[in-house]
């Protein structure tokens, strides 16, 4: 196809073009005189051309280029040319040539930009600054080409879903309030004056509904939408893969969803090493007890190892008395850590106590520690009270060596786990053991139904209230939910929760069952009465998982944050600064809404 305005992009010129006349159009990125000569580097989204005004040659063009300054767009007609031998750019894939112009049309001006449009320049600009400015921002290479693969991505995605028969189905953003997961984002209807709307904290009633309407195949590129802080990975507003299949088991959807992203990740980041393929899949009680937390980094070891026997009836209280209060001491040998100086144990020590330790015990094997009992390679401020036949069990069990550390946890499991999983993603990074061209791919498996028992005596779902307990646990739900396990599937990367779904309950009064467990009364059952009496209307056995896009595309390209990956984010606190979102809204609005604005005193 042929457009007018331009024969060619800036990113397209080579030594094959020597000779043609051609039309770029773009911004002016930067600006050179030389000797009379105004050289150009023009830009647009595919690169980065060298422009020439010669004033002997062409004047009324040259005249005009000299009032070009930063990023004003203009189109320049002219002949490509060789550029001289030692004025070759070989890091531009145009850098051979350059384009001596004939016509200059300047089609629009632009201010002084309020951060340079450059890799490197731009970084001195606080994030704030490029967030007003995102479409500003959005110009420099490196958020171009960020977007530019999320959509290649997100591309793949479809192809390979559309080939597989999958349906790709929009559900409304205008939905209903259901007390699940996170907080709300309301939408006040003027209509049905005094009620309110529901932005989808994702489609996953929408989706079951669709296999009941057979649908069979589902898939959406979603938007959720969570009143929740955000976090570094994590937004208000953010996107899923929501898919769901009918008549399958859980192997189905685990299947398709490594198949799925394996074949992108290979085709659209072919830079990144896949760890493990197959993917491993893990036990959530396994995974718990080895790296303290359910999203483990899987691409170092550094396991964690249960000591709790070893030390049940040792010296040393604080682990003896763990133990007999059901609590538990585990450990982590850090690799090569001996060299660890007091300063950065006591630094450990306190980011523990972050996550609810209450200290961090050690043993440094240490060739050269200076201690006068039976052998001096141990060093530990706790030696003297577990004794050395105890220790060198612990050393053994953990298979230590000279010149690593052994960290303890010692108190509720929970805490210990915690406590010790965040150490250990910190230890990961401190010994250098994380290769940031990979990815570690997992599902987690057999997570609990629930979560722990509340006050009330009720039970929060540790996934949602549509996941299916396992066949085998259903009958532990009368007297003992704490114990049923589920078909819930974590998919995990890097330390990241990338993905979570489930084999969904599909019959109604177990449903209903589990409504019960979670404490909804008759009112908040009421708010689901759409989906139970659907229930009551043959749904075929389903399930399905929605991976979270944004959250995959920051760990593939490496960003530190979520934002780095989405087009127009929102900042920490819930605020667009380029739009100035959210906003007052007038009066008139607020009368035909009936709402009222008040002071958070009247509350
Ligand atoms: P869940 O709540 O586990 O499951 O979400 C699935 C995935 O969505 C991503 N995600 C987020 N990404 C960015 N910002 C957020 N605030 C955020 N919250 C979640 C994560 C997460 O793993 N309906 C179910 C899925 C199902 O059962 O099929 C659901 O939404 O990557
Ligand atoms: P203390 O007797 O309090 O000086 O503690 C001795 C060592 O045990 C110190 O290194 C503490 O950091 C560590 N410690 C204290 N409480 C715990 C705990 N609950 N788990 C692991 N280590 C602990």
């Amino acid at each position: 196809m042929r457009f007018m305005l331009r024969t060619h992009t800036c990113g397209q010129l080579n030594k094959n073009h020597i000779k043609k006349t051609v039309k770029l159009c773009g911004w002016v990125h930067r600006r050179r005189d030389h000797g009379g000569l105004i050289f150009i580097d023009l830009r647009d989204r595919y690169g980065l051309t060298q422009i020439k005004f010669d004033p002997d040659k062409n004047k009324q063009a040259w005249q005009e280029a000299d009032k070009l300054r930063n990023e004003w767009v203009i189109q320049a007609e002219g002949m490509v040319i060789a550029r001289p031998e030692d004025m070759i750019n070989k890091k531009l894939s145009t850098g051979e040539v350059e384009v001596e112009v004939e016509i200059l049309n300047i089609l629009n001006q632009s201010k002084t930009p309020p951060f340079e449009i450059d890799e490197e320049k731009s970084k001195e600009a606080g994030e704030e600054i490029r967030m007003k400015y995102r479409y500003l921002d959005l110009r420099r290479k490196n958020t171009m080409e960020t977007i530019i693969k999320r959509h290649e991505f997100i591309k793949f995605i479809r192809d390979y879903l559309a080939e597989l028969n999958f349906t790709e189905v929009e559900t409304p953003m205008l939905s209903k309030s259901t007390p699940e997961g996170a907080r709300d984002f309301l939408v006040p209807s003027r209509l049905q004056s005094g009620n309110f709307y529901a932005l989808p904290q994702s489609p996953q009633q929408y989706k079951q509904l669709l296999m009941i309407g057979n649908i069979d195949k589902y898939f959406q590129i979603a938007k959720c939408f969570r009143d929740e802080d955000t976090r570094g990975d994590r937004q208000a507003e953010f996107t899923q893969l929501d898919l769901e299949m009918s008549f399958v088991e859980q192997d189905d959807i685990l299947n398709l969803t490594e198949d799925l992203f394996t074949k992108a990740i290979t085709k659209i980041f072919p830079e990144k090493k896949i760890l493990f393929q197959p993917w491993l899949r893990l036990e959530y009680d396994d995974v718990m007890l080895k790296y303290g937390l359910d999203k483990p980094d899987l691409r170092f070891g550094l396991e964690i190892q249960d000591v709790s026997k070893l030390v049940e009836n040792c010296g040393f209280k604080i682990f003896a008395d763990a133990v007999k209060q059901g609590g538990v001491v585990r450990a982590i040998c850090a690799t090569g850590a001996a060299e660890f100086s007091r300063a950065q144990i006591d630094e450990l020590t306190e980011f523990v106590k972050q996550h609810e330790a209450k200290g961090l015990a050690y043993i440094k094997i240490n060739q050269n520690a200076k201690c006068k009992m039976q052998n001096a390679k141990i060093q530990s401020p706790i030696t003297k009270f577990l004794g050395y036949d105890l220790v060198y069990k612990i050393v053994e069990q953990l298979k230590a060596k000279t010149g690593d550390i052994i960290f303890f946890g010692a108190d509720k499991k929970k805490v210990v786990c915690e406590s010790l999983g965040h150490l250990r993603n910190r230890l990961g990074s401190i010994l250098n053991l994380i290769d940031s061209n990979s990815i570690a791919l997992a599902f987690v498996l057999n997570f609990p139904l629930f979560e722990e028992e509340l006050e009330n005596g009720h039970f929060a779902p540790s996934h949602h209230m549509f996941t299916s307990p396992r066949e085998e646990d259903v009958k532990l739900l009368d007297k003992n939910p704490g114990k049923a396990k589920s078909y819930q599937h974590d998919m995990i990367g890097n330390g990241y929760e990338l993905g979570g779904g489930s084999i969904r309950i599909h019959n109604r009064e177990l449903q209903e069952k589990i409504f019960n467990i979670i404490g909804f009364d008759e009112k908040k059952k009421k708010q689901f009465s759409h989906f139970l009496h659907a229930f009551e209307y043959g749904v075929p056995p389903h399930g399905g998982i929605a991976p979270g896009l944004d959250r995959i595309l920051m760990v593939l390209m490496n960003k530190s944050s979520i934002r780095d990956v989405m087009a127009f984010p929102k900042t920490g606190d819930g605020r667009d600064l380029m739009m100035d979102a959210p906003s007052e809204v007038n009066e008139k609005q607020l009368k035909e809404l009936g709402l009222r604005i008040i002071n958070s005193t009247e509350l």
